[in-house]
């Protein structure tokens, strides 16, 4: 009984807890899910059918997965019979290999509103390329050879509230543009000086992989290297220039950090927009790669800046992380919490230019707990696998993170520093270990989960005491998100967004364990943009399993 209590307190307590405390008792687990999936998971994304498609570059030698029944690919010069891209399935760890014609590495990608994943550019034969992939059972990928305009290698994407894909940058690249093309003003290219204005040099050029992230007004914000603009894309105009991210840290590829669009708090009065802030961590110093490469690893930032986009007059709030951090990958959670994960805490990204891998990743409240403000970060437990350059993570419907990758090495090679990784592992946030409090079960979204704009939806869901919670403590502390499933690669989660709903009043009790949350669907595209959306009921910090919703 006294060690019950006493769990009971320590959970209680590190639930809001500080870095002193949880110094000692890291929260969080790890799970080895696969040894091998046969390939090094370089870009991750999460179709609406809970399938993980991972891929990672082509065209450079043999995976440890071949293609199905003895089947091979040819471009110019080469045959290959290995497969560069699989399905995975978290639920039963299932793989399936999958079929490139051309080169993916470094490439980009978004959901479209059917739920296709659309991938756009990479290397050489592939660099105009966009591909398609259909969620289905048995679907490979389809290729349409001259997809884009300009070669994208390095480009970012982000869905529009139209449901088209705006594709900027890439290496040499100062442009963006749109697909798939089904219009005239699709097959214009836009010019965008500003990727040219913010190119460190054209050997490091510390802002490929620029961070995109939709407005709650519908502009597109833009941060490359520390400084950051908003693009009215209709009208190809830069509608605003920010204040330079201070510090003089570098924060895009290759002195890659990361960047989330913190949760959006929807209002029930759907014309005002909402507030929209940004959270950029990690990175390096401008000249930290030249340093690498002459085998001096500088430390990376440990630095982060916040910036409401939406404000008149916004000004960057710094904060400090626990550890510093290159290359790390920021996810939101369905708590709206913000989960750093991977990197390394020396060196850029690159062929072997970085080291120490930051093994632990660190929590990041966005929602203050019981309404006190706390410590923001809360370092959890670490991995024992080091995920450097070529690292991905994503999160999964049921609340784990699922993390792979690793691949500093030009080919498949298991006799470095740090090997290319081929293993998946599933993080499991410290929500999922709290086993004194009701786990809320999603029962019923109604009228249905094709939802509309602006729509009066109700959530039900149970709370049920289990054998561990007889005392089951049902809050008052239960909120709905919604979280855009993203495309994520060289550290930068595209397409990310996590939105809480707007409800009517408190959450009501409609049976013994059931209740039902009333509320509305987002306004309009500009705060979700047409498709896919993992929706979960929070209750006292702990998540639901997702159900997947399609707003049209
Ligand atoms: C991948 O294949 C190589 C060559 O066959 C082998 O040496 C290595 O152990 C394999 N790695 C994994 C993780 O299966
Ligand atoms: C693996 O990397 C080491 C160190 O860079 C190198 O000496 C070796 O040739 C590489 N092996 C393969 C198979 O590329
Ligand atoms: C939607 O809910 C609001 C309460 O927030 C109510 O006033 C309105 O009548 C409802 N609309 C419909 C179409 O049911």
């Amino acid at each position: 009984m006294a060690v019950k209590i006493l769990v009971f307190l320590l959970l209680a307590i590190c639930f809001c807890s500080s870095l002193a405390l949880s110094s000692q008792i890291y929260q969080g687990k790890w799970k080895l899910l696969k040894r091998s999936i046969g390939i090094s998971a370089m870009h991750m994304a999460l179709l609406p059918n809970d399938r993980i498609i991972t891929f990672d570059r082509s065209n450079f030698g043999p995976s440890n997965i071949t293609l199905p029944q003895g089947k091979c690919t040819k471009d110019l010069h080469t045959t290959d019979c290995y497969a560069h891209a699989v399905e995975f399935d978290p639920a039963t760890r299932n793989i399936r290999p999958l079929t490139f014609l051309t080169d993916t590495w470094c490439s980009s990608g978004a959901l479209s509103p059917e739920g296709v994943l659309v991938q756009s550019g990479g290397y050489r034969l592939g660099e105009l390329v966009v591909r398609y992939l259909k969620p289905c059972l048995d679907c490979d990928w389809e290729e349409d050879p001259n997809g884009l305009m300009s070669p994208r290698w390095y480009a970012s994407n982000q869905i529009l509230p139209n449901g088209k894909i705006i594709v900027v940058g890439g290496r040499f690249q100062f442009s963006y543009e749109f697909i798939p093309k089904t219009s005239v003003s699709d097959s214009t290219l836009y010019q965008l000086p500003f990727l040219k204005e913010t190119r460190h040099s054209p050997q490091i050029p510390n802002n490929l992989y620029p961070f995109l992230h939709l407005s709650t007004d519908g502009n597109l914000f833009i941060f490359a290297n520390d400084r950051a603009i908003l693009l009215d894309y209709t009208r190809h105009r830069v509608i605003r220039n920010y204040p330079v991210l201070p510090g003089g840290v570098s924060r895009n590829y290759p002195s890659t950090g990361s960047s989330v669009l913190l949760p959006v708090t929807l209002s029930t009065n759907s014309r005002t927009t909402p507030d929209a802030e940004i959270l950029i961590c990690g990175g390096t110093l401008p000249d930290s790669n030249k340093k690498a490469d002459a085998g001096v690893f500088v430390p990376a930032s440990n630095s982060c800046g916040r910036l409401k986009i939406t404000s008149e007059n916004p000004n960057w709030v710094m904060e400090e992380m626990p550890f510093n951090r290159v290359m790390g990958d920021m996810i939101l959670l369905p708590t709206g919490d913000v989960l750093v994960i991977n990197g390394a805490a020396k060196g850029t990204a690159g062929w072997g230019v970085a080291r120490e891998p930051v093994l632990n990743p660190v929590l990041y409240r966005t929602i203050p707990c019981n309404g006190v403000e706390i410590n923001k970060f809360e370092i959890l437990s670490p991995s024992t696998i080091p995920r450097m350059y070529h690292s991905t993570a994503h999160l999964l419907s049921d609340g784990r993170v699922l993390v792979g990758g690793s691949n500093p090495n030009i080919n498949y090679n298991f006799s470095t520093n740090f090997p290319t990784e081929l293993s998946l592992e599933a993080f499991y946030p410290p929500y999922l270990l709290m086993s004194n409090k009701p786990r809320p079960l999603i029962t019923a979204i109604k009228p249905g989960v094709l939802l509309e704009y602006n729509q009066n939806i109700s959530i039900e869901f149970e709370l049920r005491a289990g054998d561990n919670h007889d005392h089951a403590h049902v809050g008052d502390n239960i909120y709905v998100t919604m979280v855009a499933p993203s495309f994520t690669t060289h550290s930068f989660a595209m397409n990310q967004k996590l939105l809480i709903l707007a409800l009517d009043g408190p959450v009501q009790k409609i049976g013994s364990w059931n209740h039902v949350a009333k509320g509305h669907a987002p306004a309009s595209g500009a705060v979700a943009p047409p498709g896919h959306y993992q929706l979960f009921v929070v209750h006292e910090g702990i998540p639901s399993k997702a159900k997947w919703v399609k707003i049209m």
